[in-house]
């Protein structure tokens, strides 16, 4: 039989209980780093530096953390479902804990690219980004083009290249997941409505979620717990 299709669309808090701060909540990144400074288009520009060192800390913590059950129970939901994870974390969580089929919204941490020297558009080809695992960048580190190297990070003032793959995954959807964000960035916080009208819409967050539809089912709890409630209903129908 053919599996269903399950679209699941993961933030920060995914990766919350494996020990990653999420951006909003209190004590969040964006309370202790602005935004601007570290995660625009305009920062790399004004201070790239300051952006390498961010990074290069972030992947010095990526390194010392491990899936939690919340990224392992969305890998086994492969084993009965055609699943596609959209998520706008940079970590590589989702892969380490088995997940096969992933969009990354916002970049990964793990890959660097040059530079873009020729427009203030940053835009670039997908055959010059390459992996660097959790090591470092700094200043004048160059691309074989002679190109300063970026972390391979969708920032905010840049295009989202993945995003129409992320609503064709959104719009073939049999039932829809999302787990730990604050749906406050967009084009990624939009993605759920493109969910077909009878599609089921699930969202796992321990606190109030800013929207209101009727196809939505909020399951407030922690994303390990709310995997468990969610694979429960999965099992009850
Ligand atoms: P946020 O920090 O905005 O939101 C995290 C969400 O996770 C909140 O709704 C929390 O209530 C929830 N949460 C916290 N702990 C949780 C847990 N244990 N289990 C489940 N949920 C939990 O993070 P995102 O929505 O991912 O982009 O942020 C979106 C984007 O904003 C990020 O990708 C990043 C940031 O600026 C860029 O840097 C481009």
């Amino acid at each position: 039989m053919k599996k269903k299709k399950l679209a699941v669309l993961t933030g920060a808090g995914v990766s919350a209980e494996s020990g990653i701060s999420t951006f909003r909540d209190s004590d969040g990144l964006w309370e202790n780093y602005r935004v601007e400074d570290v995660a625009s288009i305009e920062g790399w520009h004004r201070n790239p530096a300051l952006m390498l060192d961010f990074y290069n800390a972030r992947r010095r913590e990526l390194a010392t953390v491990k899936p939690n059950a919340a990224h392992i129970a969305i890998a086994e939901l492969e084993n009965e479902y055609d699943v596609t994870v959209i998520t706008q974390n940079v970590d590589n969580l989702h892969e380490r804990a088995g997940s096969t089929r992933i969009i990354h919204l916002h970049g990964e941490l793990t890959k660097v690219r040059p530079e873009d020297r020729y427009s203030d558009r940053d835009g670039f080809s997908e055959e010059t980004v390459f992996d660097i695992g959790y090591g470092e960048i700094h200043m004048g580190d160059l691309a074989p083009d002679g190109a300063q190297l970026r972390p391979h990070i969708v920032w905010f003032g840049e295009a989202v290249p993945k995003i129409e793959q992320a609503i064709a995954a959104v719009e073939s959807a049999d039932i829809m997941l999302i787990v730990g964000t604050s749906l406050q960035v967009y084009p990624a916080a939009g993605l759920y409505r493109y969910a077909g009208w009878d599609t089921p819409i699930y969202i796992i967050d321990p606190k109030d979620v800013p929207v209101s539809d009727p196809r939505i089912r909020h399951i407030r709890n922690v994303a390990t717990k709310g995997m468990e409630e969610f694979k429960k209903i999965l099992n009850s129908k």
